[in-house]
C-alpha cells in the first residue's frame, strides 16, 4: 500500500515556537541544573535536536540515545516493546528528560520509564511533542506535552510511515493513494 502526504497538521513555525516554550519550561523546572535528554530512536531524534538547541548556552544539556521499537513497519503497535540499544551514559543521580516524538498507546514510554528508573536518576521527566490520548492503552503521567492531537495517521518531523517521511520539517496527515 502506498501513502502520500495529505494535509499539514502542524507547520514548521508552529512546531518551532512550541519547542522553544518546552525548552524554557524544562530549564525553569530544573532550575538551570545540568540535564541529559534521552532521545528515543528513531522517531525523536529530530525533535530532540531542536529541543536541545533551544536551551540556553549557559545550561549544561547533554544527550544520549536509547532505541526501542514496537511498530516495525506496521501502523498498529505489536504490543511488545523491544530494546534495540541501551544508553551509553550512566544516569544514576542525574537529571534526565525522556524525549519522545509521540505517545500513542503509551506502551513504549511505559517500558522506558520502568527501564530507566532502575538506574535511579536524580529526577526523571517525560517530554513528548505529540500526544494522542484517544489511543492510550496504559495511563502514564507526561510532564511536558507539545500538542494534543486527534487520532489521525501522521508523519514528519522524525515520525515515519514504513521509515519514510521522517525528513519533513512539518507534521502532516497521510492518505492512501488511489491505486
Ligand atoms: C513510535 C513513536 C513512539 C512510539 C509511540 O516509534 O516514535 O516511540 O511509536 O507509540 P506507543 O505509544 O503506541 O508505544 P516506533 O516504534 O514506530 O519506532 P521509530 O521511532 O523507530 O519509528
Ligand atoms: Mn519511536
Ligand atoms: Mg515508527
Amino acid at each position: 500500500m502506498a501513502y502520500e502526504i495529505h494535509d499539514t497538521m502542524l507547520s514548521e513555525e508552529t512546531i518551532q515556537r512550541r519547542v522553544q516554550e518546552l525548552a524554557d519550561e524544562i530549564q525553569k523546572d530544573f532550575h538551570d541544573e545540568p540535564v541529559t535528554l534521552i532521545a528515543v530512536l528513531k522517531g525523536s531524534f529530530v525533535f530532540a535536536a531542536d529541543l536541545m538547541r533551544a536551551f540556553k548556552s549557559t545550561v549544561n544539556v547533554q544527550v544520549d540515545f536509547i532505541s526501542v521499537s514496537s511498530y516495525g513497519n506496521q501502523t498498529e503497535t505489536t504490543g511488545k516493546v523491544k530494546l534495540l540499544k541501551d544508553l551509553d551514559s550512566n544516569i544514576t543521580g542525574e537529571n534526565v528528560v525522556v524525549v519522545e516524538d509521540i505517545v500513542d498507546s503509551g506502551l513504549t514510554l511505559d517500558f522506558l520509564v520502568d527501564h530507566l528508573r532502575m538506574h535511579r536518576p536524580k529526577k526523571m521527566a517525560v517530554c513528548t511533542l505529540l500526544d494522542k490520548p484517544e489511543r492510550r492503552r496504559v495511563e502514564l503521567p507526561i510532564d511536558y506535552v507539545g500538542f494534543v492531537i486527534p487520532d489521525e495517521f501522521i508523519v514528519g518531523y522524525g515520525i515515519d510511515y514504513a521509515q519514510q517521511f521522517r525528513n519533513l520539517p512539518y507534521i502532516a496527515s497521510v492518505r492512501q493513494t488511489a491505486e
